[in-house]
């Protein structure tokens, strides 16, 4: 099923890693033949090409100035998810530790977020059908206006479980190195006022996937009505 409305319906999907935004937002985009972004593999895929080129992450000056240099781009097929640098597939190498451990200093650079945010526009912009985009700033910076914002989020041991799973790791350290991660992008991951406010903890994947799908499904009527009393 697609959706079609004059401008693209944008479902925004922000929270702190590890509460389940990148399955359940492709979930949705799945189920209601929508487009797919995953802002967050757009700083790792900046900071995956800082590290490989030997710059130095936490010097701010040096990465803004770097900032614009590689071209980065993201599938938006939720079936086929994938991130390249200059054309090289970095889909794998975008998820290792050293990239997890150097994205936040990397993602809070002025000049980083406004080269990022404008690409991440125009993306959703010419996703004719609809999309459903995940990160931490969608509903407050990148697409306020998005007619469906939720903000997921649940509790600091489950979604250090979910992540420790995910990698093989301890969840222990996952736990402290995502504390670290939820301290440094707290500046730009602020639930916005009007986002509906879903805690995973104690829900599977499957279903809050489905609770999104049905708030989507009820927006969209909600919008078309809207169309219809004009
Ligand atoms: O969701 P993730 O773990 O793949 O995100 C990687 C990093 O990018 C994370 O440290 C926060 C940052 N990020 C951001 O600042 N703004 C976004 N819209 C998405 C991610």
């Amino acid at each position: 099923m697609g959706i079609s409305s004059p401008s693209p319906f944008v479902v925004a999907v922000d929270g702190p890693s590890g509460a389940g935004k990148s399955s359940t937002s492709r979930g949705v985009a799945r189920a209601l033949g929508l487009n797919y972004l995953d802002t967050g593999a757009m700083y790792r895929a900046l900071t995956w090409w800082l590290v490989s080129c030997g710059a130095d992450t936490a010097d701010q000056a040096r990465v803004a100035e770097l900032a614009t240099v590689p071209a980065i781009e993201v599938s938006t097929d939720p079936d086929d998810p994938w991130t390249r640098v200059d054309g090289r597939d970095v889909s794998a190498d975008i998820r290792t530790t050293e990239v997890s451990a150097k994205v936040s200093e990397v993602a809070r650079v002025p000049e980083v977020r406004r080269h990022l945010i404008a690409k991440q526009r125009a993306i959703i912009k010419a996703a004719a059908a609809g999309i459903v985009a995940e990160g931490r700033d969608i509903g407050t910076v990148v697409a306020p206006d998005a007619p469906l914002k939720v903000y997921l989020t649940a509790d600091s041991g489950a979604r250090a479980q979910r992540r420790a799973a995910e990698h093989g790791a301890a969840v222990d350290t996952t736990e402290a190195d995502q504390a670290r991660r939820d301290r440094l992008d707290a500046a730009q991951s602020a639930k916005a006022e009007d986002a509906v406010l879903i805690d995973a903890t104690d829900l599977s994947l499957p279903a809050v996937t489905q609770m999104i799908t049905a708030l989507a499904r009820e927006r969209t009527q909600l919008a078309c009505a809207g169309e219809k009393s004009r």
